[in-house]
């Protein structure tokens, strides 16, 4: 009987845990699905709204997944940037979440969590035929690096003509947008990653930082532009 009983529980226990295999690699077919439809019509933005040229920015790589599909994108001479080498530059900790009260109001996040350190993320990029000259990174926590020093040398590259914004807390997008700042020319599209978390909130995560940098930098004009069920993003007139 004991032993009818313990194989029933493993038969459910197997079950339950092929069940959630089979959510969770549906879930990220779909996440890249979307990753890649949201490329493409970012490509399509720049087609129509070339010369930009301009750099890509991100904030917040983990694992590289968008870093990647940027690269992708917009690696060689392009419309994208038809005169210079783009610049991806990718900002990120990479030792995951900082230790905020905000990463505990989600199960998902944490202190630490999304940690992919700097020599897995080059493997993984390599692994994908991306060289270390190919791309740059900026690690630390975005309090320390996202200074003065760091912006009079990134503005001698150029401007951005897209900025990717995925680093999920209220906290950690303040300084990535003040520092943004500079680096914005008419046309730039910015691309929120995590808009809809928070239940969708205003007044909460990344739709607080952007309400508030809004509000105190009326020189830019935010235009709705591509909507998912993740992103938010707007071009940016000026
Ligand atoms: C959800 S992950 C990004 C996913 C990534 N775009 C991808 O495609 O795999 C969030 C990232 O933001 C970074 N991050 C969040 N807040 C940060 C901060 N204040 N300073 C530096 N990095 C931060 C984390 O280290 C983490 O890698």
């Amino acid at each position: 009987m004991k032993a009818l009983r313990t194989s029933l529980i493993n038969i459910l226990r197997k079950t339950y845990y092929l069940g959630k295999t089979i959510q969770l690699s549906k879930y990220e077919k779909f996440s890249q699905n979307e990753r890649e439809i949201l490329f493409s019509k970012i490509l399509k933005y720049f087609v129509l709204n070339r010369p930009l040229n301009g750099n890509y920015f991100e904030f917040g790589c983990h694992s590289g997944r968008t870093f990647r599909e940027a690269l992708k994108n917009f690696g060689s001479k392009s419309w994208f940037n038809s005169e210079n080498d783009t610049k991806f530059y990718a900002f990120d900790s990479f030792e995951g979440l900082p230790d905020v009260e905000e990463n505990k109001e989600k199960i998902i996040w944490g202190k630490g969590k999304f940690k992919t350190d700097i020599e897995e993320f080059r493997k993984i990029l390599n692994k994908s035929g991306y060289k270390n000259e190919n791309y740059e990174l900026i690690k630390g926590f975005y309090h320390n690096t996202l200074n003065d020093n760091l912006k009079i040398k990134l503005s001698k590259e150029g401007h951005a003509s897209l900025i990717y914004v995925d680093c999920d807390l209220y906290y950690s997008t303040v300084p990535v947008l003040n520092f943004i700042k500079d680096f914005i020319v008419d046309g730039t599209l910015i691309v929120f990653d995590d808009w809809f978390c928070f239940n969708g909130r205003a007044d909460k995560g990344q739709q607080k930082a952007f309400y508030e940098f809004q509000e105190n930098n009326p020189q830019f004009k935010f235009v709705p532009y591509i909507s998912n069920s993740e992103v938010q993003v707007f071009i940016i007139n000026k």
